[in-house]
């Protein structure tokens, strides 16, 4: 951010509180940071906002909100931009989950544009010969860990239900600067060359990635005609394009083509794809609904859990700086995590006890073991009250960054929250028609049994790998009071409970609530953030008996908090988002 906000200084820009941005110049290549809150400040605004991980994607998005349109349209707009900016992270390729605030029917409605397992797939699809886990890398590069992609029929579907500019229009800045070409960001430059020697196994992304052999350098002129050529068929054909014809066969010829590591997903999977609507996962956390979504994502239930749990401790009281706050979020987080890896899964499979893991009279039970000071010795499961019977095992699952969320508020009310992703960084690494392809099915437990007992989230055909993507509204009297979602692998769930907590408990505005130093703990180890102030409660969780390690933490969350006053966006300091109002 402070980067940025630097470089929109060079560049003659305003950066605060927020302004009118010219509409995108379709000719010329594009690099310029439109608006950014500053460390400490969030923009504000009266009547629309949008804050993204990318100032292309942002400004894309503000244009079609300035003109009138929908935050469905302006979603739309923005993923087109992002495919194409910030390829690494989501695209047409991937999967994504939106809740979205209607205001003339006031009714908040979550889709799952999640990722399908082939109907080829079977639970050894991570596997060896011996029934053996395979190494996370060796499933993901390659065809075999590719789902189908869900990403441009929920776009389609958020159109039908809440667009209201002309379908085609959207993609007009996403083919502009893919046709005259956009500017590399520091953020893609460093992730091409970590990445060079995995980009290499597909001729398409080494020629895109790295011409000449040479990883992209910041400041280069990047065109995608094939890209282009596919956003071109989007406008024009709808999701039909790329679920049939030439899309789809040159997605399924890439991923069963794949030299070391094919894949099993025929024509037939991409053509009877379907977006779901899902029932919107609520929980009350003083005088709140935190509402987002639901299985086959574990975000809602989870950072529902963890602040259900919390209810009960003054946070207030304690403040940030107090490492004992840290410690009861950081025990409630490892017992979400524990019924996280026991129960949760796609729905449609497996029996999923969803009220009773969010029942208050559960989390009350569950928010009894916690003790201020003092360490849980140990975080198992419990015993959620059960819509079925059912005897599973706890789940074993890896996931790595990439991914991408954005919050947007219209000029009529309607509110959406929208985590994006193609799952690892750059994805199976595979590229076709201009995009990378997700590895999400390794979202799912490689193992599928544990001592004969069947794992939730195992590989089944069809089945769609469970997510921690957590697109969060939170609700204040029926109307959406604050938008929020970050990416970050099962860490978005820690990151989207803090940020809810720095807002509600310790009063902090947008900006300092996404900027505050995260202190995470899943699994019995606490994660501090490198280079920050979280650092130094090592001492003291230490010596209350944890495990501490100092890291980087990368969040990316954007959010967007509405009140009487008008709208106000952060967007974290930790990417290259912004915020852009009017
Ligand atoms: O759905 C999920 O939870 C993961 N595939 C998201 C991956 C992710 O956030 C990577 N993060 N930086």
């Amino acid at each position: 951010m402070r980067v940025l906000s630097v470089l929109s200084l060079i560049l003659g820009l305003a950066t605060f509180p927020s302004f009118a941005q010219q509409a995108a110049d379709t000719t010329a290549p594009e690099s310029a940071s439109p608006a950014t809150a500053q460390p400490d400040g969030p923009v504000t605004a009266k009547k629309w906002m949008i804050s993204a991980a990318n100032p292309l994607a942002a400004k894309a998005g503000a244009r079609i909100l300035r003109e009138g349109g929908t935050a469905a349209d302006a979603a739309i707009a923005v993923q087109a931009v992002l495919g194409l900016v910030e390829p690494q992270s989501s695209g047409l390729g991937g999967g994504a989950f939106v809740i979205y605030y209607d205001a003339k029917s006031g009714k908040l409605t979550t889709l799952d544009g999640r990722e399908t397992a082939p109907m080829d797939a079977t639970p050894r699809l991570f596997q060896d010969d011996q029934g053996e886990p395979l190494k996370f890398f060796e499933a993901v590069v390659g065809g075999r860990s590719v789902g189908v992609p869900g990403t441009p029929k929920l776009l389609e579907e958020i159109y039908k239900r809440w667009g209201k500019t002309e379908w085609k229009s959207l993609f007009d800045d996403a083919i502009a600067l893919s046709t005259h070409g956009f500017a590399v960001s520091p953020r893609l430059e460093k992730l091409v060359a970590k990445d060079a020697k995995r980009l290499v196994i597909d001729p398409l992304a080494s020629a895109y990635f790295l011409p000449g052999g040479k990883p992209l350098e910041v400041g280069n002129i990047l065109v995608n005609p094939a890209y282009t050529e596919s956003l071109t068929a989007l406008a024009t054909g709808g999701s039909a394009a790329f679920y049939t014809g030439d899309i789809a066969a040159a997605i399924v010829e890439k991923i069963r083509g794949a030299v070391d590591n094919p894949g099993v997903m025929r024509k037939a999977d991409l053509a009877t794809y379907e977006v779901k609507e899902r029932e919107p996962v609520c929980v009350p956390y003083r005088g709140n609904d935190i509402c987002g979504m639901g299985p086959p994502s574990s975000g809602a239930l989870t950072v529902g859990q963890i602040l259900g749990m919390l209810a009960p401790f003054d946070l207030a009281a304690l403040g940030p700086d107090d490492p004992a706050s840290w410690q009861l979020i950081g025990d409630a987080s490892r017992l979400a995590f524990a019924d996280r890896g026991r129960y949760m899964a796609d729905s449609d499979y497996v029996p999923l006890p969803v009220k009773g893991l969010v029942d208050p009279a559960y989390l009350a039970t569950r928010s009894a073991l916690l003790q201020p000071g003092l360490r849980l010795e140990e975080a198992k499961p419990g015993t959620p009250k059960w819509d079925h019977a059912g005897l599973l095992a706890d789940d074993e699952a890896i996931e790595l960054p990439s991914t991408s969320h954005f919050s947007i508020i219209d000029q009529f009310g309607n509110a959406l929250s929208m985590t994006t992703t193609i799952e690892n960084g750059f994805g199976s690494r595979l590229m076709v028609a201009g995009f990378l392809l997700n590895n999400e099915l390794t979202d799912f437990s490689f193992r599928s049994h544990r001592n004969g007992v069947p794992i939730a989230n195992r590989v089944e055909p069809g089945k769609r790998p469970r997510s921690s993507m957590s697109p969060t509204i939170v609700m204040k009297d029926g109307k959406p009071s604050f938008l929020i979602g970050s990416p970050g692998g099962s860490r978005i769930i820690t990151y989207v409970a803090k940020t809810i907590i720095a807002k509600i408990d310790w009063g902090m505005n947008v900006q300092q609530a996404i900027a505050l130093p995260h202190v995470v703990n899943r699994f019995g180890t606490f994660d501090l953030e490198k280079g920050t102030k979280a650092e130094s409660m090592a001492t003291e969780l230490e010596a209350m008996g944890y495990k501490t390690k100092v890291r980087d933490l990368n969040s990316g969350l954007h959010g967007i908090v509405v009140s009487e006053d008008g709208l106000e966006g952060g967007a974290d300091p930790r990417r290259e988002g912004v915020v852009i109002g009017e």
